[in-house]
């Protein structure tokens, strides 16, 4: 069954909500893929999903860098941790064992819970910083200073 999104999924932080929806997507075209029975296209989702975690992680980490959150360190280990476990599974993959099953189900799992978890826990400093919860927030030449800090970050992980 795909992974539909569903609000407690979101930080509302749009950048970042954008991007682990796109996450999940990946994961769809994952389970998708397996049910071709499709290889090549298996392979490739997994690349690109894999690819785009990790940016996504480089994205999310300088941002928290340049809030203050104060559970950066943590949460950048958590990263690390996640990174280690899925090149333990592309290392597997590469000896020829047919990972594709469990690395769906670890996604599903780990990803979503990180999000709905972790990733929810720094919405709040991150939203003072871009400023775009309504009422409140940074003032407006802070807004637009974040908002040209989020769009560089974008440009140097997503090409
Ligand atoms: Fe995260």
């Amino acid at each position: 069954m795909p992974i539909v999104w569903e609000s407690k999924l979101d930080t509302g932080i749009d950048v970042i909500d954008a991007q682990h929806r796109r996450i999940v997507d990946y994961i769809n075209d994952l389970e998708a893929a397996k049910a071709k029975l499709d290889k090549r296209l298996v392979n490739d989702v997994i690349e690109q999903l894999i690819d785009y975690t990790q940016s996504h992680f480089g994205f999310e980490e300088e941002m928290l860098e340049e809030a203050g959150y104060k559970f950066l360190k943590p949460h950048k280990k958590v990263h690390e941790l996640f990174i280690r476990r899925v090149s333990d599974f592309t290392l597997r993959a590469a000896r020829g064992e047919d990972i594709a099953n469990e690395l769906h189900s670890m996604l599903s799992k780990w990803l979503l819970n990180h999000i709905a978890n972790e990733d929810r826990d720094y919405a709040d400093t991150v939203k003072q910083m871009v400023g775009n919860t309504k009422g409140g927030g940074a003032a407006k030449d802070e807004k637009q200073a974040s908002q040209g800090f989020i769009s560089g970050l974008l440009g140097r992980f997503f090409r």
